[in-house]
């Protein structure tokens, strides 16, 4: 896919925590090619580099800050290196995973789900509390991604979907608060993401039943309006878009990409 080359976000300051290589990395590369500077956090620092190359080899400019999350020294590092080294931040995204449990919430346990809880709604709640103060300054603005979990109950992402519903009414909530600081907070839900960890998958699934991964792509992708599945860039896309000043009247809002599969 051709990369979207913009202004949108010129010159402003991107921090995206959890860059990892599927949404992560595209997230990085399209906010890059909208004109942002962007600060890359994630545990795993060869990857950082991986994609701040990519990045620099295009013309832009990165930070590259080994952080986890769930560590409040960490968090404030971060804070601390992107200020030295940019003076502002203008926004935050908000995007770390790990792969949840996938059992029946009969059979989860509770360890398993307070990790998801830890990770994706304090992690997120940490990283916007640190960043507040500097994206009051800056009239920032967050971008939470969920997911379509949101969307449907199916068995076994049960605890990964009360850790996205937490983090959307945590969303909600901090955009109402946040507000009158003039920082916007949004989110953006995907569904299947046409990654190299899906094609992965649906091989797997392919081998199990004996059928080819385009069959499996064919039969997932039927249930959606556009009969494919969002590429890990379009969905980035809509990330800056939310980042961006032409998002200026929207907080507190959810925009799903996934190509029709759910209608909200
Ligand atoms: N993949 C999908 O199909 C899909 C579908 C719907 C929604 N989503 C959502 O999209 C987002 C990105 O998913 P993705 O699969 O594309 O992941 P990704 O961007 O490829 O990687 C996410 C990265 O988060 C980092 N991370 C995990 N724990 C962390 C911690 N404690 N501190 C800092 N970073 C941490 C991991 O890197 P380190 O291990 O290096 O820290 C990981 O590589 C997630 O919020 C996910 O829920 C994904």
């Amino acid at each position: 896919m051709t990369r979207l080359k913009t202004e949108l976000l010129a010159d402003k300051v991107v921090v995206v925590s959890g860059v990892g290589p599927g949404l992560g990395r595209s997230i990085c590369l399209e906010a890059a090619a909208a004109g942002a500077k962007v600060v890359l956090a994630a545990r795993t620092e060869s990857r950082l580099k991986e994609v701040a190359a990519e990045i620099e080899s295009e013309g832009g400019t990165t930070l590259s800050v080994s952080c986890d999350i769930t560590d409040e020294d960490a968090v404030q590092n971060l804070l601390a290196r992107t200020l030295e080294t940019f003076g502002t931040v203008d926004v935050l995204v908000n995007n770390a995973f790990s792969i949840p449990s996938m059992k029946p919430l009969a059979r989860t346990d509770f360890q398993q789900i307070k990790d998801s809880i830890d990770l994706t709604v304090l992690g997120g709640l940490r990283m916007t509390q640190a960043f507040t103060e500097a994206l009051t300054e800056s009239q920032g603005n967050v971008v939470m991604i969920n997911s379509a979990v949101l969307r449907h109950s199916e068995p076994r992402y049960g605890s990964y979907k009360i850790a996205k519903a937490a983090l959307l009414a945590m969303s909600q909530t901090l955009a109402t608060e946040l507000g009158d600081k003039g920082i916007r907070v949004n989110t953006v839900a995907p569904g299947y993401i046409w990654t190299e960890q899906l094609k992965w998958y649906f091989g797997e699934i392919a081998k199990k039943y004996g059928i080819t991964e385009e069959q499996v792509y064919q039969q997932t992708a039927s249930k959606s309006d556009l009969k494919r599945l969002p590429l890990p860039d379009e969905i980035a896309q809509t990330v800056v878009f939310l980042a961006s000043p032409w998002a200026n009247s929207i907080t507190g809002q959810t925009i799903d990409v996934n190509c029709g599969e759910y209608h909200v």
